[in-house]
């Protein structure tokens, strides 16, 4: 099988595939029920035909927050992208303890899923939580939010649709809000904190340093 063409410049974190023992075994005995193939056409329509509402998370971590919101959603439907073979084992398994029906999770670099995978007009949102902040300079450009990634995702929305992303790194917010106010795909801006979101453990961790978290909404033009 060909290799998969990987963008150079990581927004993640390279962390070694080390898991827990139920994380393992989740990853192995879950997949059938919640893996989806990244080399395969991943049309959210056809994957959950009776939701209403069809949703992309990008980078679920271990999925704490992730299953809490597919629980309190179950008319929803999400599909779930991580890179981090642990945290799509944890995911797997909290899914499977609350009997979700209504996730599938995908381990890979989200911008091959959008480029390859992803059908335009096939997503109602994204949700985008506590991105890798890459607060040095010189890291900068490893931010997922950049120009060409409001570009990669912007077709993929139904019309009407938008995206919510949350960070606890406030200059990464002001880098958010300066470059979603510059493009013309776009409009919206900070929005009070949903009182579904659940507080993830990294947020937590944010929290705890005194960091200010902002919500971010911005809609489809
Ligand atoms: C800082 S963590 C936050 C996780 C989670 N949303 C939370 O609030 O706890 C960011 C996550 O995004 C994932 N990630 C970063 N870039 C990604 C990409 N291009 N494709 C898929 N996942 C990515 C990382 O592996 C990491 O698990």
């Amino acid at each position: 099988m060909s290799e998969i063409e990987r963008p150079s410049n990581r927004s993640y974190r390279l962390r070694g595939d080390r898991a827990t023992g139920a994380q393992e075994q989740a990853y192995a005995t879950l997949w059938p029920a919640y893996g989806l193939d990244p080399r395969s056409r991943i049309d959210a329509r056809e994957i959950f035909p009776d939701s209403q509402i069809r949703i992309l998370e990008i980078g679920s971590g271990m999925g704490e927050a992730t299953a809490q919101i597919a629980a309190h959603f179950p008319e929803t439907g999400f599909l779930v992208v991580e890179v981090h073979k642990p945290g799509v084992g944890s995911l797997m398994h909290l899914s499977e303890k609350a009997g979700l029906t209504n996730i599938k999770i995908i381990e890979e670099d989200v911008h091959v899923i959008l480029r390859d995978c992803i059908p335009d007009q096939s997503l109602d949102a994204i949700h985008l939580y506590f991105p890798d902040p890459w607060p040095k300079n010189y890291h900068q450009k490893r931010r997922i939010v950049q120009d060409s990634f409001l570009e990669l995702i912007h077709p993929k929305i139904n019309d009407g649709g938008y995206i919510h992303i949350a960070t606890d790194w406030f200059p990464y917010a002001g880098w958010i809000q300066r470059i979603f106010a510059a493009s013309d795909l776009f409009t919206g801006g900070v929005i009070d904190r949903p009182e579904w979101r659940p507080i993830s453990k990294f947020e937590g961790q944010g929290i705890r340093k005194g960091h200010i978290v902002t919500d971010m909404k911005y809609f489809k033009k």
